[in-house]
């Protein structure tokens, strides 16, 4: 394999052989190069295009739109920032300036690649362990081999021309720093990526899978989650279904993947009846309950035994289930109670000016129980939720009382109040009589 990168080794410097202080000066420089990216905002630097590379001088002199565009493109690209150049994957003699001679066989060149091929295109340096680890040590080389376990790679390997291959996903001549902000994989824009086929009806008609995949996932709480607030934890498609291989890394199904973020409430319930229940009906643990793409706020509303419940689908009011459902519902609802009724009156107590920041502090007890609920819901077992629904109305009922005792203090002072108002307008009604008297005996 010739691999003709005009930087075959590493340009990051190497410290070994420098003396210590040599050392931290190139960790203080490096700093320095890192804050001033970060303070670009994550975006690469276009690129200088090297002169006199046939290819290059060429392309982008020709003024054809069917082959200047990769010229014009190519100063984003990542691949050029690491010294790779046209012939790195084409092929061709890049300091012939004859199109004949330059873009020759025997000089290995081999044309616009075929969709089949650019896998293995790609490969030749992603699967290259001992070539990659020269630029980036810790980059991963397993990018191909994933990618042949993905529907997107048998397929392809079937023959489909419509499954994503790599520059599906990453672009080509284009190629982006995976950290950087116009990356086509960059969080923020893989909806858009995923979405050129998977949102488009016409292209993925013939294939039996749903295409509304990306307009219910632009619903979910995720991608609010992703978007308006920012949270770069929150997942969008590849987080859930693997960047490159089948599923993503450690997670047997696609279907399992939500316990890889959302633990607590996965371990609750490993621990339930549904755990077993849903295996034997081979139903996904979370998804059958909360889908999978548009996965909405949930609240109260869906435990119990109205319409709006979930618990309704499969339990019939004769089961266990059902009761067990019910009494769940109702000590959420006392404890929910509890705590609105406890907050209402030491809100009114607050806006009327008495001092209850205690009482307010110590509430969040009570708020806590309830947040609590929400995910030891998933223990489907009414004697917990009972045990935390009792903590935290007892809680919330102390306040309550010192809300009303804060009311009844309010009320005491405003008597007192009036009283004084009172005992002063007698006073001056008092005073007004002496006053006349005076002047109707002085006159
Ligand atoms: C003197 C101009 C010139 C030089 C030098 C040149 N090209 Fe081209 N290249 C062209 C033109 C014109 C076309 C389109 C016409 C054609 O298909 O032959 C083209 C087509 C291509 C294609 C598309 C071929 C296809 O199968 O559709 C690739 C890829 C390509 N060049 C890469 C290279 C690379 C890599 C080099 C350097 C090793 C190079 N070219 C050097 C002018 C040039
Ligand atoms: C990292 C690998 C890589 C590098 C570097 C690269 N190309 Fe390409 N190029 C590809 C692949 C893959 C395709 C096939 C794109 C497709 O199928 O749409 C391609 C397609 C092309 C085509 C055909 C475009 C078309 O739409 O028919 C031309 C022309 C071309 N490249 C020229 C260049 C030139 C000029 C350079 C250097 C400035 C370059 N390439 C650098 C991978 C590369
Ligand atoms: C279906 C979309 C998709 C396809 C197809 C795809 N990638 Fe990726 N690739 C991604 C995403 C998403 C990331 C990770 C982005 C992140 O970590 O934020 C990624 C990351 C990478 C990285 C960075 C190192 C790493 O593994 O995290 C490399 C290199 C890479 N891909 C190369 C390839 C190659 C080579 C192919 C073809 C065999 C390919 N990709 C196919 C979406 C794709
Ligand atoms: C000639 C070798 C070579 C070929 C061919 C090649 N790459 Fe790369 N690629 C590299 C090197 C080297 C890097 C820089 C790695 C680093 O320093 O993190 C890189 C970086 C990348 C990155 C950014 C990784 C990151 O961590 O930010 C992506 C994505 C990528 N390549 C995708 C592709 C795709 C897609 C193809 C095929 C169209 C391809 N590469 C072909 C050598 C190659
Ligand atoms: C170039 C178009 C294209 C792009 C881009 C693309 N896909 Fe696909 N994808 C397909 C096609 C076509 C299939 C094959 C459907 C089939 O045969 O069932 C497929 C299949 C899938 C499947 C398997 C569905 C099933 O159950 O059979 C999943 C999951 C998937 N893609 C997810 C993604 C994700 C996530 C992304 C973005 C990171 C993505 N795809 C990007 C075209 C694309
Ligand atoms: C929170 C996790 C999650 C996110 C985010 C997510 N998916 Fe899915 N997706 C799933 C699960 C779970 C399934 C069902 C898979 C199964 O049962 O094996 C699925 C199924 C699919 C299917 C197959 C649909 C069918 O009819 O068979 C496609 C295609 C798909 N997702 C694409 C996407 C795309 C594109 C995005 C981004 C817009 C996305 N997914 C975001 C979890 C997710
Ligand atoms: C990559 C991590 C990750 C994965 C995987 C994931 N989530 Fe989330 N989930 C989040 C984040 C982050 C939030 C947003 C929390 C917030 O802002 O309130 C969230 C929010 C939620 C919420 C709303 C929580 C609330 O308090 O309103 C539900 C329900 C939810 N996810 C269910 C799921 C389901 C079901 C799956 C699997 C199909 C899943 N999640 C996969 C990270 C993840
Ligand atoms: C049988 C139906 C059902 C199943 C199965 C289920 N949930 Fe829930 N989930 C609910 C209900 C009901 C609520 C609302 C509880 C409330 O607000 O009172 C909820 C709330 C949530 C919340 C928001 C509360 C919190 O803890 O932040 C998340 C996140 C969540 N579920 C994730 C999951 C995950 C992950 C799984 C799989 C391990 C799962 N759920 C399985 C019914 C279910
Ligand atoms: C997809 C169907 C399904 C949904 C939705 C569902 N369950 Fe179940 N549940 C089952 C099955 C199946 C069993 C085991 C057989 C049985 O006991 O009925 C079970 C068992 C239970 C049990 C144990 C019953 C016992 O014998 O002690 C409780 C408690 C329970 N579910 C509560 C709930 C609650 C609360 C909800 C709503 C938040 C709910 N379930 C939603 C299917 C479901």
């Amino acid at each position: 394999m010739a691999l003709r990168s005009r930087r075959g080794t590493s340009p990051l410097p190497t410290a070994h052989h420098g003396t210590d202080l040599l050392g931290r000066c190139i960790v203080f420089a490096w700093a320095l190069v890192v804050g001033a990216l970060l303070f670009a905002g994550g975006r690469a630097e276009a690129q200088k295009l090297p002169e006199g590379n046939s290819c290059i001088d060429c392309h982008r002199g020709i003024g054809d739109p069917r082959v200047t565009p990769p010229a014009e493109k190519f100063p984003q690209d990542i691949h050029l920032a690491k010294g790779i150049l046209c012939q790195d994957c084409h092929g061709g003699d890049p300091r012939n300036f004859d199109p004949k001679g330059s873009m020759n066989p025997a000089k290995g060149f081999i044309g616009k690649p075929k969709h089949q091929a650019i896998p293995q295109l790609c490969g030749k340096c992603h699967s290259n362990a001992a070539y990659m680890k020269k630029f980036n040590p810790t980059i991963r080389v397993d990018q191909v081999q994933e990618y042949l376990t993905s529907v997107h790679g048998r397929k392809l390997r079937e023959g489909d021309q419509k499954v994503a291959t790599c520059i599906s996903c990453h672009d080509v001549h284009n190629i982006r720093a995976i950290k950087d902000q116009q990356a086509w994989t960059y969080p923020v824009k893989v909806v858009e990526t995923c979405g050129r086929c998977h949102g488009d009806a016409k292209y993925m008609e013939g294939y039996k899978i749903a295409t509304d995949v990306v307009d219910k996932y632009k619903k979910s709480v995720h991608y609010e989650a992703l978007t308006k607030k920012g949270d770069l934890s929150a997942p969008t498609c590849n987080v859930c279904h693997g960047n490159h291989g089948a599923t993503p890394p450690g997670v047997d199904s696609v279907a399992n993947v939500c316990g890889t973020c959302h633990s607590l409430t996965a371990d609750f319930f490993n621990q339930s009846p549904h755990k077993k229940a849903f295996a034997a009906m081979g139903l996904a643990p979370c998804v059958t309950c909360h889908s999978n793409h548009d996965v909405t706020k949930p609240s109260d509303t869906l435990v119990g035994t109205d319409q709006q419940a979930v618990c309704v689908n499969c339990h019939d009011p004769a089961s266990a289930g059902y009761q067990k459902a019910a009494a769940i519902r109702t000590s959420l609802d006392e404890l929910r109670g509890a705590v609105q009724r406890a907050a209402g009156i030491l809100d009114r107590a607050e806006h009327a000016g008495m001092e209850v920041s205690q009482a307010k502090f110590e509430l969040r007890g009570a708020t806590d129980a309830l947040l609590k609920t929400r995910a030891t819901v998933h223990r489907f077992d009414p004697v917990a939720i009972r045990n935390l629904s009792d903590e935290g109305v007892q809680v919330a009922n102390k306040m309550y009382d010192k809300g009303v005792k804060a009311m009844d203090d309010l009320r005491f002072r405003h008597r007192g109040l009036w009283i004084s108002v009172g005992i002063i307008l007698v006073a001056i009604a008092g005073l007004v009589l002496k006053i006349r008297e005076i002047d109707r005996r002085r006159g």
